[in-house]
């Protein structure tokens, strides 16, 4: 299977990373593809609508993106991890969705198979429901290219980039969701 997870923290072995490394350290045998935005070359999408035109998935732009865009595309399984900065994804996440706009045709319908996505976020506020409508709204927004969110993991009261030691619920969860979630859901 291959499994792809793109980082859409600066900050390397922060919360949100070491999520993606014990969510994937189930998946120990599959074929892993981990890429940081932050340490990526790449622009926002500029527009200029040459995906539009074919079946292509390749960008215009011709950056350091694009093998992250290649590799979504034939993912079987996608993790898009983000902390959470002024109430949104980060902006090397919000880079990576705009982007997403190269699997999208004309009529907007996908380019894309359908393809399982978690989401894994980290956010200082304790709060585990106070984005639950902006998660809502950017699973919707997943969807338009046929990723499909079957779940979504929040590791809350994370202010600190050690975070995650504390919290044995979301620590155990993450590492069992192999064998848990994607037993049920895949299955
Ligand atoms: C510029 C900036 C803005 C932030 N804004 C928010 C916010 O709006 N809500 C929140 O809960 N946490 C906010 N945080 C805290 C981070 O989401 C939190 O520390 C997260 O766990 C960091 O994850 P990381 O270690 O993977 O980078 C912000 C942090 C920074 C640096």
């Amino acid at each position: 299977m291959k499994i792809t997870a793109v980082l859409g923290s600066p900050i390397r072995n922060g919360n949100s990373e070491k999520m993606v490394d014990l969510f994937l350290s189930g998946f120990s045998n599959d074929d892993i593809c981990i890429f940081n935005i932050n340490e990526l070359n790449c622009k926002g999408c500029q527009a200029c609508d040459e995906c539009e035109k074919s079946d292509s998935v390749i960008c215009a732009l011709h950056d350091d993106l694009q093998p992250v865009l290649d590799r979504v595309a034939v993912s079987d399984l996608l993790i898009l991890a983000s902390p959470i900065y002024m109430d949104q994804v980060t902006a090397q996440m919000r880079i990576f969705q705009d982007r997403l706009n190269v699997f999208l045709r004309k009529d907007f319908s996908s380019k894309l198979k359908n393809i399982p996505t978690v989401l894994i976020y980290s956010q200082a506020i304790e709060d585990t429901k106070i984005y639950a409508d902006y998660f809502n709204t950017l699973k919707k927004v997943y969807k338009k290219f046929n990723m499909d969110v079957i779940d979504t993991i929040i590791l809350t009261n994370a202010g600190a980039h050690n975070e995650l030691k504390d919290d044995l619920y979301i620590k155990n969860y993450l590492k069992d969701w192999k064998e848990n979630k994607y037993a049920t859901h895949f299955s």
